[in-house]
């Protein structure tokens, strides 16, 4: 029955991928089918998938120099790079063949330059915990096992090192986006560990309207995330001790803290604080909580004394 070879070898590779998926969507709904996606329940628990978002062209250098240092990691399942410049050639970006030296290094190209694309959700995540990172920033091997750990035990929340703040003015009526010494309300993405399912939920589940104003305003898609965490938990996030590096980039920069004075950064700060409020406008309410403290790893040995026939804490 199936003779004609090239049009049979099509249509069975056709029908192997339907099978895959149980209801064929086209393209453009696809994104929302819950079943082109592996359950959570079947997602590896003891490994992360990083998921790094690269731009900048001269930053390529680095970014492999990152992929390559994270890739060692035996708790890294696997490097992707997710590629939003979209002029950028493809030899320019495919020499990262190499690069491995454990865990596979991918480049993922965008389809848009919309900020949302960070966090698609993507069938080929096999992790339940994905880290999400600007390819600016560098922790260490050590850093990314305990930032993973402390994810383990918190694993509905976002775990993150960049803790922000969102604070109402009663006066103004709306809310500005601010660091408070004592307290934090959004982790910034510059770093940070969130359950992959959060991606599913970000890109198929949000107030209508958030991911436009957030293509209006080329900006605060990391706090529409902390939006949908915070919603979903009624919880803050956690913020872990830890001191990652940042290289500095000034595209969707947070260092505005940092530095006085400047114009621009006064006006990346009222910017974020406008999303707050109307993100605030379309959740229909104030998901954000506060969280206080941190999570410091203590590597301080706990040194044991025998007392009679049990061990216990020399200094009880
Ligand atoms: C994006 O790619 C184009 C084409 O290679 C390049 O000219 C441009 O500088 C790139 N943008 C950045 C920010 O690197
Ligand atoms: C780069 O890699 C892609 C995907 O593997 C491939 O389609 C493309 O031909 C490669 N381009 C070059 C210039 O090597
Ligand atoms: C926020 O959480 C509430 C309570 O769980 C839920 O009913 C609502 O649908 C959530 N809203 C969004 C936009 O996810
Ligand atoms: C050790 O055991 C003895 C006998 O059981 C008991 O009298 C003594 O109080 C114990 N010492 C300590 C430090 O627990």
């Amino acid at each position: 029955m199936f003779t004609s070879a090239p049009y049979t070898s099509a249509l069975l590779v056709l029908l192997c991928l339907l099978d895959h998926s149980s209801s064929y969507l086209p393209p453009s709904s696809s994104q929302c089918n819950r079943n082109l996606y592996p359950q959570p329940w079947n997602l590896r628990f003891d490994q992360i998938s990083i998921l790094m978002s690269g731009f900048a062209e001269k930053r390529l250098p680095l970014v492999r120099q990152i992929a390559r240092s994270y890739s060692v990691s035996p708790i890294v399942n696997a490097i992707y790079i997710l590629w939003g410049n979209m002029s950028t050639p493809w030899q320019l970006l495919n020499q990262t063949d190499s690069l491995s030296l454990g865990a596979p290094i991918y480049i993922v190209r965008q389809d848009s330059t919309s900020l949302n694309d960070r966090f698609l959700p993507r069938a080929f995540i096999q992790t339940r915990a994905v880290l999400i990172c600007d390819d600016d920033i560098t922790i260490t091997l050590d850093e990314l096992k305990f930032l993973f750990q402390m994810w383990k035990e918190n694993e509905r929340r976002i775990v993150g090192f960049f803790p922000r703040s969102h604070e109402y003015q009663i006066h103004q009526k709306s809310w500005i986006y601010t660091i408070h010494p004592d307290r934090y309300s959004i982790m910034l993405t510059k770093v940070m560990i969130i359950a992959t399912d959060y991606l599913y939920q970000y890109t198929c589940k949000m107030p209508k309207g958030v991911k436009a104003y957030i293509d209006s305003q080329m900006n605060c898609e990391d706090i529409a995330m902390n939006f949908v965490v915070a919603n979903a938990t009624d919880q803050g996030p956690l913020l872990v001790s830890g001191n990652p590096r940042d290289w500095g980039d000034t595209r969707n920069s947070d260092s505005d803290f940092s530095v006085s004075g400047l114009s621009a950064k006064k006006e990346h700060r009222k910017k974020r604080g406008d999303c707050i409020t109307v993100f605030h406008q379309l959740w229909e309410g104030m998901p954000l909580r506060y969280s206080y403290g941190k999570v410091v790893n203590n590597v301080e040995e706990q040194v044991l004394c025998q007392k009679n026939d049990t061990l216990v804490r020399c200094n009880s």
